[in-house]
C-alpha cells in the first residue's frame, strides 16, 4: 500500500552524491524533503535540480535537509552534475541518492507503472522532525515542479506544527491565518488575546501567530 501522510517515512541506506548515508540518521532533527526524477541528463530534471541548488539557503534557513533521486547511478549522476552547475549556473549542493536497483523508489512507491515502469514519477516528500510524512506530491515527468510552492508549503507546515491555525488558500509567510475549528472561542481568547476577526462561527481569521 501506498505511504500516507502520517505515516513514518520509511528508512533505508543509499549511496549518494556526498557519499553513503542512512536515511533517518542522516535527517537527525531536521525536516526533510526527498525529491525523485525519472532519469539523468533530461531536461525538465535540470532545471528543476539547479533551482532547489539555488533555494539550498531557503530550505536551510527553515532546518530542511533536502535529498534528491534517480534511478541512474552515482556515476551518471556525477556527470551530469557538471552539466547542472554549467546550464543552471548553480552547482548541486545537496546529495542525490543513485538508486540504479530501485530499492527507494520502491520503497516510497515512486514508480507509477502505468506511467512508465522503469523511470520515477516526480514525487516529492515532506518529512517532519518526528520522521513521519507530512506531505507527498506527485507530478507527471513532463510538468516541472514549482519548488517555491513546497517551500510555502513548509512554511504552513512548520506554522500549524506550532499553533492551533491553518493556513488558507494562498496563504504566504505573514498572511492571516484560521483559528481551528477544534479551538472553541473561550480558548481561542487565552491564545489569541489580541483577539480575531469572526466571519462564521467556523471561519475566524487571525493575524500569524509570531
Ligand atoms: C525531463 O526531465 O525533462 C523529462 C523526463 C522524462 C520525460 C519527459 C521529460
Amino acid at each position: 500500500m501506498a505511504i500516507q501522510l502520517g505515516d513514518e517515512a520509511p528508512d533505508f541506506t543509499a549511496e549518494t552524491t556526498e557519499g553513503p548515508i542512512h536515511f533517518h540518521q542522516w535527517l537527525g532533527s531536521s525536516w526533510g524533503v526527498l525529491f525523485s526524477h525519472p532519469k539523468d541528463f533530461t531536461p525538465v530534471c535540470t532545471t528543476e535540480l539547479g533551482r532547489v541548488a539555488a533555494l539550498k539557503p531557503e530550505f536551510d534557513k527553515r532546518n530542511v535537509k533536502v535529498i534528491g533521486l534517480s534511478v541512474d547511478p552515482l556515476g551518471s549522476h556525477k556527470e551530469w552534475a557538471n552539466d547542472i552547475k554549467e546550464t543552471q549556473g548553480h552547482a548541486l549542493n545537496f546529495p542525490l541518492i543513485g538508486d540504479s536497483d530501485k530499492k527507494v523508489a520502491n520503497l516510497y512507491g515512486m514508480i507509477h507503472p502505468n506511467a512508465s515502469d522503469t523511470a520515477t514519477v516526480r514525487s516529492v516528500f515532506v518529512i517532519g522532525p518526528d520522521k513521519k510524512l507530512k506531505l507527498t506530491l506527485t507530478y507527471p515527468a513532463s510538468t516541472g515542479r514549482n519548488f517555491d510552492e513546497i517551500l510555502r508549503v513548509i512554511d504552513s507546515l512548520q506554522l500549524t506544527a506550532k499553533h492551533k491555525v491553518a493556513t488558507p488558500v494562498d496563504w504566504k509567510q505573514g498572511g492571516d491565518v484560521i483559528i481551528v475549528p477544534s479551538v472553541s472561542d473561550a480558548d481561542a481568547k487565552t491564545q489569541f488575546p489580541n483577539g480575531w476577526k469572526t466571519v462564521k462561527p467556523y471561519l475566524r481569521i487571525v493575524p500569524q501567530p509570531k
